[in-house]
């Protein structure tokens, strides 16, 4: 049975399904009437992910282990490897991983018998944030086909983008990137726009942070906002349905002007929200894949 570690991994109507459940579970709370364990090890930092993985698996009824790893034997030389497994055998019942390694699944592959859900790997991937941008953009425009989406800001070292792009396309959105040049992935098969183009013409502009913390040699690009943000002046000349999305954290000032974190068009709280139902989904999915749960294992509450 495979690990969740890429979007690829599920065809479309298999992410359709994943959506719907999501909103299942927004509109009503099922719980599982069983003990489950399950270990959040996050090798990098995290607010979003970490916390909202953790809501919805006890909202799910889900125990959660607690791990931290400069408080484990991580910071003795402990691998990843040996960690995942370390949990496998006191009894999780599933592992979810964020890892700087772009590849860390790979090290899984074939040695756990649990499955493990992937968090964040390096710049590579990061599919449970493409579900609920998904899920976000489906909610705000029903259906993504033609759609324009402009993916704006540090391409080259973002995870979210490399992600979305290929989700967004595999949905039918016409997507575009927009980057300053230290920032360009040539490797996407998708067109670069200037800022004021991804301004004036999509329907979703989704803003990327700077990630100062992947750059090898620490580029700095001199007027960041002004040059390749989102000022107030920008945001005016957006279309008027056109909505705002970013990951997260947020470089106030940098990649986005303070003010329009929260104006009108912004979806940047909802996709926080939206981002614990769309993880009960995957874990159910993902979960029922492998045959730790079933259908009779639910109890509505
Ligand atoms: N969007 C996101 O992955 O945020 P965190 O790094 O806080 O989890």
């Amino acid at each position: 049975m495979e690990h969740f570690i890429s979007l690829y991994q599920l065809s479309v109507k298999e992410i359709k399904e994943v959506l719907q459940l999501a909103k299942s579970f927004e509109e009503e709370n099922y719980r599982l009437d069983k003990e489950l364990f399950i270990a959040n090890l996050f090798f990098e930092p995290s607010t979003r992910t970490k916390s909202s993985f953790e809501v919805a698996e006890k909202r799910l009824g889900m125990q959660v282990l607690d791990f931290a790893p400069e408080r484990s034997s991580v910071a003795k030389g402990e691998s990843l490897y040996d960690t995942a497994k370390t949990f496998e055998a006191i009894g999780a019942n599933a592992l979810v991983i964020r890892h700087e390694d772009d590849d860390w699944g790979e090290q899984l592959k074939e040695g756990l018998s649990i499955p493990v859900f992937n968090a964040g790997a390096g710049k590579k991937e990061h599919p449970t944030q493409s579900l609920l941008d998904l899920y976000t953009i489906k909610n705000q425009f029903g259906s993504m086909d033609g759609l324009k989406i402009t993916i704006v800001g540090d391409i080259k070292h973002s995870r979210v983008a490399h992600s979305n792009a290929y989700a967004f396309e595999r949905f039918g959105a016409k997507v575009r990137l927009c980057a300053a040049e230290a920032f360009v992935d040539d490797t996407l098969p998708y067109p670069y726009i200037s800022i004021d183009e991804a301004a004036e013409t999509s329907d979703v502009l989704m803003m990327l942070r700077v990630q100062h913390e992947r750059h090898p040699s620490k580029e700095q690009v001199d007027n960041y906002l002004e040059t390749y943000g989102l000022t107030v002046e920008r945001e005016r000349r957006m279309k008027k349905d056109a909505i705002l999305l970013h990951p997260a954290p947020i470089n106030r000032g940098v990649e986005i002007d303070s003010s329009l974190v929260e104006c009108e068009r912004s979806r940047i709280f909802e996709q926080m929200k939206n981002g614990v139902f769309i993880r009960m989904a995957i874990l159910t999915t993902i979960l029922k894949k492998w045959g730790i749960i079933n259908d009779d294992d639910f109890k509505k509450c």
